[in-house]
């Protein structure tokens, strides 16, 4: 049996991508970070001069990009066009760059197809904001991941002076309220909770111990759906 679909939904700064990475771990799962697709088209958005209300020229950025995500030892690269962005994509511009790039249904379509065909065989973690009420419907399990505002944006901040980026956390804050905001009122696939997700509020949790419960899941409905011949 190759494993489940798992689906791990929520805002920024929820704590996604270090449990996301973790869960694989711990189950010997891939570990697939969606938001990395929208931030590589939007670098190449970026370079390429499109501008962010051409919805058809971001379309063609996304059908025309080469993506590529594999791992190096633990550690995940991301690589577009043939070029390591890993570093590149991480910066504050490039989050609120590719929230804006990520409202364009077009290249919304175009990801999605991506995320469907490298998700189908099963045995991979996948997060996002749209992952268990767009792409995989029927995950085998799905998260939404959550933490409160404050909490979110001073994990965020923290990020950034750990890699020599100090900001101002007051800025922080009215970062993650932007992004909230444009994450949740897009009109193509807003971020929301799948009605079958699990919540879990991490706001006073350690990313390890929301790991640890989501594989725990995981098993129980590997467990399950074996016991049914599935
Ligand atoms: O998770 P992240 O911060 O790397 O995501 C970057 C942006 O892409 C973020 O504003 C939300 C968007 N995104 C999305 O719309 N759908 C996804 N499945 C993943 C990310």
């Amino acid at each position: 049996m190759a494993g489940l679909i798992i689906a791990i939904d929520g805002p920024v700064g929820s704590g996604k991508s270090t449990v996301a990475r973790r869960v694989a771990e711990l189950l010997g799962y891939l570990h697939l970070d969606s938001g990395a697709m929208y931030r590589a088209v939007a670098l190449r958005a970026m370079r390429a001069g499109v501008p962010l209300d051409d919805a058809a020229g971001l379309e063609r950025v996304a059908r025309e990009a080469r993506i590529e995500m594999e791992m190096n030892g633990a550690e995940r690269r991301v690589s577009l066009d043939g070029e390591d962005v890993t570093e590149r994509l991480r910066g504050p511009e490039m989050s609120l760059y590719a929230s804006r790039v990520a409202v364009v249904p077009g290249v919304r379509r175009v990801l999605v197809t991506h995320q469907q065909r490298m998700g189908a065989a099963g045995g991979i973690v996948v997060e996002g904001r749209d992952i268990g009420t767009v792409v995989f419907p029927h995950a085998g399990l799905k998260i939404y991941l959550d933490a409160e505002l404050e909490v979110r944006a001073r994990r965020r901040w923290m990020e950034y002076e750990q890699k020599g980026t100090p900001t101002d956390l007051s800025r922080m804050v009215e970062e993650v309220r932007e992004r909230d905001h444009r994450d949740r009122d897009r009109t193509a696939s807003p971020l929301r909770r799948a009605g079958d997700a699990v919540y879990v509020d991490c706001s006073a949790m350690e990313a390890e111990e929301v790991a640890r419960l989501v594989a725990m899941l995981a098993r129980e409905r590997e467990g399950a759906s074996a016991a049914k011949g599935d």
